[in-house]
């Protein structure tokens, strides 16, 4: 499938949507809810088996991803910001909780995202954020964005101990 090309029509995600996916250990889609094919214009059947990188919008810096599944490879859930973007090219903001799941022997289950809205300070904050890691990642690589990452926690008296937390807290 050709990687639709981005443009500036923003999807509405409202405070009633909560857009829900499984994955298998990989990222592929194991699972959606309705809501998350009406936002994102894909159907069921362009969706499940695909990774969730059928979702991935230009401007998200490759730092939040490395991060996530960092966490994610560590049994730890992680609470972050992406922007996705939709079969038609626009795109859409959303808090993603992404959790693991275990089955009663302890052994993974899989991976669970639910999403959802953002306000408008967060979008503010996030957008500007981004651009800076994104800038950074494109003339000094990755782990110069991971550090500007961990210095922007510092910065607001934060840490990857407290980015969950942090990152609600933004949302408010
Ligand atoms: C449960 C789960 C949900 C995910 N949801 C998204 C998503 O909504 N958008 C997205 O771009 N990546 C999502 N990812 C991360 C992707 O697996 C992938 O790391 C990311 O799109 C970057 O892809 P790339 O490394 O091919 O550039 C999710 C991963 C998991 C495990």
């Amino acid at each position: 499938m050709d990687r639709p090309t981005p443009t500036d029509v923003e999807h509405e995600v409202t405070s009633v949507d909560m857009i829900v996916s499984k994955s298998d250990a990989e990222g592929n889609i194991t699972y959606t809810n309705p809501i998350f094919m009406k936002i994102s214009g894909y159907s069921a059947g362009e969706l499940l088996d695909k990774p969730h990188s059928i979702l991935r919008h230009p401007d998200m810096p490759k730092v939040i991803f490395k991060y996530l599944w960092d966490n994610l490879k560590a049994g730890k859930d992680v609470i972050a910001y992406v922007k996705n973007l939709c079969k038609d090219g626009g795109y859409y903001w959303i808090l993603a909780t992404v959790k693991v799941s275990t089955n009663p022997d302890g052994s993974f289950r899989n991976y669970m995202s639910t999403r959802k809205c953002i306000t408008a300070n967060a979008k503010e904050a996030i957008i500007a954020l981004y651009a800076k890691l994104l800038e950074i990642e494109k003339s000094d690589g990755v782990e110069a964005s991971e550090k500007a990452l961990m210095d922007f926690l510092a910065e607001n008296g934060q840490s990857t101990e407290t980015f969950n937390d942090f990152m609600l807290q933004l949302n408010k």
